[in-house]
């Protein structure tokens, strides 16, 4: 081999591969191009597939909260509404009720007197607020986590006494036993166990609620139809498996 081809095969070389890269670097480009529209078309039915599953999943996991709170009830207390200012009437000082159950509870306390049992009013309606105070100041008061304050009031917005349907009764002659268990062993206690459903009160909390202890002196009125859509929900659930035409 003499020396100018010796030459020419060392610059023909590189050249050569220079002209092969530039090549292979447009025709890439042109695949990247063409293939743009395709990769984003892939890519957005990716994010969307992705998207709706985190949704579905997020759908599960809200529907199984719901199955397992089916009646939307808190620490074993069921939602009430507020009752309307226009639908209470004060019947005794501090003591305001629902219209509806007015007569009633006050034909109760007239008949039970005229027995010899002196019935006393505790506590009526209370608002949403006042139950508010009640449920969060006690327990933050008494040191209790929100179960253990449940047990003897509900949470607000799941009172029976914002109804404007629900009376807590006393013995005028045993006021020690007021607010508590004791009050089962007065007089005013057997009278109402005797008497109450003439007049459609009922026992809320009796010794078989899981969630909420006994109160013998709370008392719900069930003698309207306003007053019956109220606790529909409450009869529902704790008369489920027994046998109501007894
Ligand atoms: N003491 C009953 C549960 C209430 O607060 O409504
Ligand atoms: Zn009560």
């Amino acid at each position: 081999m003499d020396r100018k081809e010796e030459v020419n095969e060392a610059f023909d070389i590189p050249v050569a591969e220079r002209i092969y890269l530039v090549e292979t670097n447009t025709k890439l480009k042109k695949i990247l191009f063409l293939s743009l529209p395709v990769l984003l078309l892939l890519f957005s039915i990716i994010g969307l597939r992705f998207s709706r599953n985190a949704k579905l999943s997020s759908q599960g996991n809200i529907n199984i909260q719901n199955a397992n709170n089916h009646d939307h009830s808190i620490l074993g207390h069921l939602p009430y509404n507020e009752i309307s200012k226009d639908k209470l009437v004060v019947i005794e000082p501090d003591i305001e009720v629902h219209i509806d159950m007015s007569e009633d509870l006050l034909k109760m306390k007239e008949d039970a007197r005229n027995d010899g049992i002196f019935l006393i009013f505790l506590s009526g309606y209370r608002s949403i607020n006042l139950q508010k105070d009640i449920f969060y100041s006690l327990k933050s008061f008494r040191n209790q986590v929100a179960a253990e304050r449940a047990r003897v009031s509900a949470p607000p917005g799941y009172s029976e006494h914002s109804t404007g349907f629900a009376i807590d009764i006393g013995d005028a002659n045993k006021r020690e036993t007021d607010f508590e268990v004791d009050f089962e062993n007065t007089d005013a206690f057997k009278w109402l166990i005797k008497n109450a459903a003439k007049y459609h009160f009922k026992l809320s909390f009796n010794q078989n609620n899981k969630n909420v202890d006994y109160e013998p002196w709370h008392w719900r009125y069930e003698g309207s139809i306003e007053a019956l859509k109220v606790f529909e929900a409450s009869n529902r659930k704790f008369n489920a498996g027994k046998n109501l035409l007894n």
